[in-house]
C-alpha cells in the first residue's frame, strides 16, 4: 500500500455559473463537517478551506471506510464567477487536481457551465457535477443531510419524474459537450463515465455522495500525481494581489508542492521582469471564516502544500494573478528567474506582426483566450495581461487589416484616454467576462465582415 505520509492533500476547484451554489456547496461540505467533524478541525486557508478526511469519512457513516482511503483530506478552493481560470493555472497545467461542476439543475447550463467544462476537458482533469438546488423542484420534501438515494426514495412518483427530467437535461448537455454521463449510483465505470450527484447545498441532501464520488476520483485517478516531498522548495500559484492595510500589495497564494517558510527568497511573475524578494511574512485566516471576508491574520512560519496562504514582502506591487511563484536558493536564483520567465513567456505573446490585440485580467484567462483563438487560426499580434490602454488602442488601429484591428478584452477596464481614441477609430472592441463568448463574438464580427 501506499505511504500515506508522502501524499499530498488534492486540490479540489468548485466551478460553475454565477449564483449555482459553489459558495454555498462548500460551506455546506464545511459546515457539515464543523459539526459532525469531532474527529478533526477543519482548517481555513487563504481562498480555500482544508477537510480532514476523518471529517469527511464521518460524513460518510461508514467507519470502516477509513482504511480505505489514503488522502489526508481535500482542499476546496471556491473559483467566484469568472475567476475560475486564475485559480486553474500551474506549470501551464492544471492548478486542480479534482474539481466539481455545479449546475443549478432547475436553470441548466449557462455561459459559465460551458466554461468550466471546456477548461476541465481541456485540462484532463477528473470532475463530478453537481446538479444542485434539488429542493426548488415543485413538491420537493427535504429530507436535511440524507445522502440522495434515502431523500429520492422519500419523494413522491410525480416528483422523481421531474427530477429524472431535469436531470437527463443535464445529461444531455454534457453529452453534447463532449462527455459521456449518467446519475453517479448508475455508473459502473469512472474512467469511461461522469457522475452527476442531484443534491441541495441548502438543505444537505446528496453531500455524502458528492464527498465519496471525490474520493472515489481521488483513489482512482490521483494517487501517483500526489506523491510529492514536503521538504522540497516551495511552488505555487498566484491567485490574487490584494492592498492590505498596514501590509502594502500582499499575494493570496495556492502552494501545490513544497514547502514555503518565512524569510524564504521566492521568485513571482509580472508583467517585466520576474519579482525576487524575501517572505516577510506568512499568513492564515484566523477563523473559520473564508478569507475574502477576513481582515485579521495570524502569522505563521511555515506552510507546506496544498495550502492557501497570504503572502506579505517588500515589492509584490507588479506580481500577475495566475502567475507561478517560486522558492529559490542563492546557488539557484537565476535558474528560478529563468524558469519563471519562460512560464510567463509562454502565455504572452508578442510577434509585432498583424494580427488582434488581446487583454485579460490574469494568466490564467490569457493563456485560455490565446488558446482558443489559435485554436481557429486567428492570427495574434499581442497578447498580455492588463486593462484596455491608450497605447493598446493606437496598436490595434495600426493594423490595416479589419478582421485584425480588433482589440478584444477579457474583465478587463478600458482606459478613458482609450476609449475616447477608440470612439473616433475603426478598431473593433469586444469585452465580455465569458472566454467563449468573445470568440463567437469576434466569428460573428468576422462573418458580417465578410458579406
Ligand atoms: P458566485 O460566487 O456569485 O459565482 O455564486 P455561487 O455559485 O457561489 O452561488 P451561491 O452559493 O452564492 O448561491 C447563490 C444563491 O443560490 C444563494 O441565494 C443561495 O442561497 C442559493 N442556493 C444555493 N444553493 C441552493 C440550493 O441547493 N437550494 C436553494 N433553494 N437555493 C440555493
Ligand atoms: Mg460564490
Amino acid at each position: 500500500m501506499t505511504d500515506k505520509k508522502n501524499l499530498r492533500t488534492p486540490i479540489v476547484c468548485v466551478m460553475g455559473h454565477v449564483d449555482h451554489g459553489k459558495t454555498t456547496l462548500l460551506d455546506k461540505i464545511r459546515g457539515t463537517a464543523i459539526v459532525r467533524g469531532e474527529a478533526g478541525a477543519i482548517t481555513q486557508h487563504i481562498g480555500a478551506t482544508e477537510v480532514p478526511i476523518d471529517a469527511i469519512v464521518d460524513k460518510l457513516g461508514d467507519p470502516r471506510l477509513r482504511d480505505h482511503f489514503i488522502v489526508p483530506g481535500l482542499l476546496f478552493i471556491d473559483t467566484p464567477g469568472h475567476h475560475a481560470f486564475t485559480t486553474l493555472r500551474s506549470r501551464g497545467g492544471a492548478l486542480a487536481d479534482l474539481a466539481i461542476v455545479v449546475v443549478d439543475i432547475n436553470e441548466g447550463f449557462k455561459p459559465q457551465t460551458y466554461e468550466s467544462l471546456q477548461i476541465l476537458k481541456r485540462f484532463k482533469t477528473p470532475f463530478v457535477v453537481v446538479a444542485n438546488k434539488i429542493d426548488r423542484i415543485g413538491g420537493w420534501v427535504s429530507q436535511k443531510d440524507l445522502p440522495f438515494a434515502a431523500t429520492f426514495k422519500k419523494q413522491s412518483y410525480d416528483v422523481q419524474a421531474m427530477l429524472e427530467t431535469k436531470l437527463y437535461e443535464v445529461i444531455g448537455e454534457l453529452y453534447n459537450q463532449g462527455f459521456a454521463a449518467e446519475r453517479y449510483d448508475r455508473v459502473t465505470n469512472f474512467q469511461k463515465m461522469l457522475g452527476v450527484v442531484p443534491v441541495s447545498a441548502v438543505t444537505g441532501e446528496g453531500i455524502p455522495d458528492v464527498l465519496m464520488v471525490l474520493l472515489g476520483l481521488t483513489q482512482k485517478f490521483l494517487e501517483a500525481n500526489l506523491q510529492y516531498s514536503a521538504k522540497g522548495p516551495g511552488v505555487g500559484t498566484v491567485l490574487e494581489v490584494k492592498e492590505e492595510k498596514g501590509l502594502g500589495a500582499t499575494l493570496d497564494v495556492i502552494l501545490y508542492d513544497g514547502t514555503l517558510k518565512k524569510g524564504d527568497t521566492v521568485v513571482i511573475g509580472s508583467l517585466g521582469e520576474p519579482i525576487q524578494t524575501k517572505v516577510r511574512a506568512l499568513l492564515k485566516p484566523r477563523e473559520l471564516s473564508e478569507i475574502r471576508y477576513e481582515s485579521k491574520f495570524q502569522q505563521v512560519n511555515k506552510v507546506t502544500a496544498a495550502a492557501g496562504v497570504k503572502i506579505s514582502a517588500p515589492g509584490l506591487e507588479g506580481a500577475l494573478a495566475g502567475s507561478p511563484i517560486r522558492v529559490a536558493t542563492e546557488e539557484n536564483l537565476d535558474e528560478i528567474v529563468a524558469q519563471v520567465k519562460s512560464e510567463i513567456d509562454e502565455v504572452r505573446i508578442d510577434t509585432g506582426s498583424v494580427g488582434i490585440l488581446i487583454k485579460a485580467d490574469t494568466l490564467g484567462s490569457l493563456e485560455a483566450l490565446v488558446h482558443e483563438f489559435r485554436k481557429d487560426e486567428v492570427p495574434i499580434r499581442k497578447a498580455e495581461v492588463g486593462d484596455i490602454s491608450h497605447r493598446d488602442a493606437i496598436e490595434a488601429s495600426t493594423v490595416e487589416d479589419p478582421l485584425y484591428s480588433v482589440l478584444i478584452g477579457f474583465n478587463v477596464k478600458v482606459h478613458p484616454d482609450a476609449r475616447d481614441f477608440l470612439q473616433e477609430s475603426t478598431v473593433k472592441v469586444l469585452t465580455s467576462d465569458v472566454i467563449y463568448r468573445l470568440v463567437e463574438d469576434y466569428q460573428k464580427y468576422v462573418k458580417e465582415q465578410q458579406e
